[in-house]
């Protein structure tokens, strides 16, 4: 039952979609035409509402391996509230498939949403996505396109289990590879470990990338309540399919858009969300291109506020103990919602045509332990803070609730990796200069340098100090790090590195200090020195001649901005492509 007004009778409003298939003339004829050659019949679809159902699916996207069938429940969903869909293939942002990163293509696929969505006879749209960067992209094309859409979330894998320990996707990647690499687990168990750490399709069961922004997109109000948290292969997902296609249909009949929906309050709940489940730092990046589309300037501050305020409730990895599924037994998305209740602005409307309080007034906590009682946070570290200083006068980001908390405050001697492939040939060997005190730093690894911001913000552990014991040291770079990581990580430090910033100033045996309560990161060297380093700087050369990479380059925003192309930022109208 949706908060929608009811309807009022008389003759229905025209549609975006009668543009091609009720009018007269050849155009007109043509696309009825070719609608029928493939078996529909006129009354099928023309005087329907025409749902688009944006399908990420792939087979190398193995997260969305399921999403063909969930296409089917919704297309059926949508044929029984009146509708007619059509089913559109998505650029399919696979994390672990697509080098050098997703990230790189983000914009792209954001791209293409919109312009599969302006460009075809839709009066709606059903997004599917979930695996990291496939939430934001198809949500910022979705928000620029304007047309009613909602968002359904391909689901967490099932919990995953090895010899008795409950293991998260990433999480336990890394923290066996680094037993691995300290010899602390043979060769066969780790092979063995490989077979089973993921049971099922769907997303990375921790709160990662994929788990936070989908966690977000229902908190932004985009999804059914409760759909983040629904695991890819419970029955509910097929339910929830079914449901989101149902809705989708009263969304276009009530004309229900992305601007009706989102909000400034919107976005301060998913920033508050964010803090409470220890989610990723990329959230911070892909929301502030989210808000950016639909007219929200959001700034590092904005997301610095809920720190100390909001307490980290969701007793999840990488931070806690517990998995997606867990979250889902214990009262689901929207539990954790209802219980964060204090802290949200309930007023903000949402996909369902009704405020936020009122969606969540159903919902439940059956754990308390999952969904932790607001005074009794998993940890008083926050989720995020935003530092600035002399070696990120733009600002940068750490985690502090994922990491080792005698490292928040910590003075030691630069380290430094002048590129991935650099860091790659020199980390673990033995004449290495370094130890547990150092402090690692990657150059490079910036929008425009890495390119594409890589996920390699989590540098690994040089070996020798594995074999010592030590699990966690603070590394800084301007790349990103893995939601499902865990570390004294600085990271997306801006200006990066490949336009002169002073992270590329840096040199081994500098000292740096990093102050995470004080909200400080210094490069600890004379102005006199960095300006003639300055001086001596030159930029890297272009990586690319040509093609996708050369137009990234040219228009690439900065970390702070959300990495947005400065062309797509911002909420000036498109025209409606002219029907010939
Ligand atoms: Fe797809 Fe993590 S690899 S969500």
């Amino acid at each position: 039952m949706s908060g929608d007004a009811p309807k009022r009778p008389g003759p229905r409003p025209a549609r975006r979609s009668d543009r091609w298939f009720a009018a007269e003339g050849m155009r007109a004829f043509a696309h009825r035409s070719r609608m029928q050659q493939v078996g529909w019949r006129r009354e099928d679809f023309v005087g329907k509402p025409v749902i688009g159902v944006l399908n990420t699916w792939s087979d190398l996207s193995t997260c969305h391996s399921h999403l063909r069938e969930r296409a089917a429940s919704v297309k059926a969903a949508v044929v029984r509230a009146g509708g007619f869909a059509a089913e559109l293939p998505a650029l399919s942002l696979g994390e672990v498939m697509v080098k050098p990163t997703t990230m790189l293509y983000r914009n792209l696929l954001a791209m293409e949403a919109e312009e599969l969505i302006r460009s075809h006879p839709l009066d709606g749209v059903v997004l599917m996505g979930g695996c990291d960067k496939t939430t934001p992209g198809l949500i910022m094309g979705a928000i620029s396109a304007g047309l009613p859409f909602i968002y359904l979330p391909a689901g967490p894998t099932l919990n995953g289990s090895w010899r008795g320990e409950k293991i998260g996707t990433g999480t336990h990647t890394r923290r066996y590879f680094d037993a691995y690499r300290a010899g602390e687990i043979s060769q066969a168990e780790w092979d063995d470990l490989e077979r089973s750490m993921v049971r099922s399709a769907g997303t990375c069961n921790t709160m990662g990338t994929a788990s936070t922004m989908t966690l977000l997109a229902e908190t932004l109000g985009l999804t059914l309540p409760g759909a983040a948290a629904t695991p890819a292969a419970d029955s509910a997902h097929i339910r929830l399919a079914e449901a989101t296609g149902a809705r989708i249909v009263e969304m276009v009949e009530a004309d229900l858009r992305p601007a009706d929906v989102l909000s400034p309050a919107s976005f301060a709940n998913a920033i508050v969300a964010l803090h409470a489940v220890g989610g990723s730092t990329n959230a911070v990046i892909h929301l502030t291109a989210m808000a950016g589309r639909a007219g929200v300037a959001l700034t590092l501050a904005d997301f610095e506020r809920p720190a100390g305020k909001t307490p980290l409730i969701a007793d999840l990895m990488p931070t806690g103990r517990f998995l997606m599924e867990d979250l889902f037994l214990a009262g689901g998305s929207n539990g954790l919602l209802k219980r964060l209740s204090p802290h949200l602005d309930l007023a903000a409307r949402t996909v369902s045509g009704r405020s936020l309080g009122e969606t969540l007034a159903d919902a439940r906590i059956d754990d308390d332990e999952v969904i932790r009682p607001l005074d009794r946070p998993v940890t008083s570290e926050p989720a995020l803070a935003v530092l600035t200083g002399s070696l990120a006068p733009e600002g940068c980001v750490i985690k502090p609730s994922a990491a080792t908390p005698h490292l928040l405050t910590h003075r030691g001697r630069a380290v430094v990796f002048e590129s991935f492939a650099d860091m790659a040939a020199r980390i673990d060997d033995p004449d290495l200069a370094v130890d547990e005190t150092s402090v690692l730093v990657l150059k490079g690894a910036g929008p425009l340098g890495g390119p594409g911001m890589p996920e390699w913000g989590g540098l690994p552990i040089p070996r020798k100090l594995l074999e010592r014991g030590v699990r966690d040291m603070v590394r800084i770079s301007d790349a990103r790090m893995s939601g499902t990581h865990f570390g004294a990580c600085v990271l997306h430090v801006a200006p990066e590195s490949a336009l002169g910033g002073p992270l590329a100033l840096v040199r081994d045996g500098d000292e740096i200090l990093l102050d995470t309560p004080g909200r400080r990161l210094d490069l600890l060297v004379d102005e006199d020195e960095l300006a003639r380093r300055r001086a001596a700087w030159t930029p890297p050369p272009p990586r690319f001649a040509r093609g996708y990479g050369a137009m990234f380059s040219a228009h690439i925003q900065s970390a702070p901005r959300g990495c947005d192309f400065d062309f797509l930022e911002g909420v000036a109208p498109t025209a409606e492509p002219d029907i010939y």
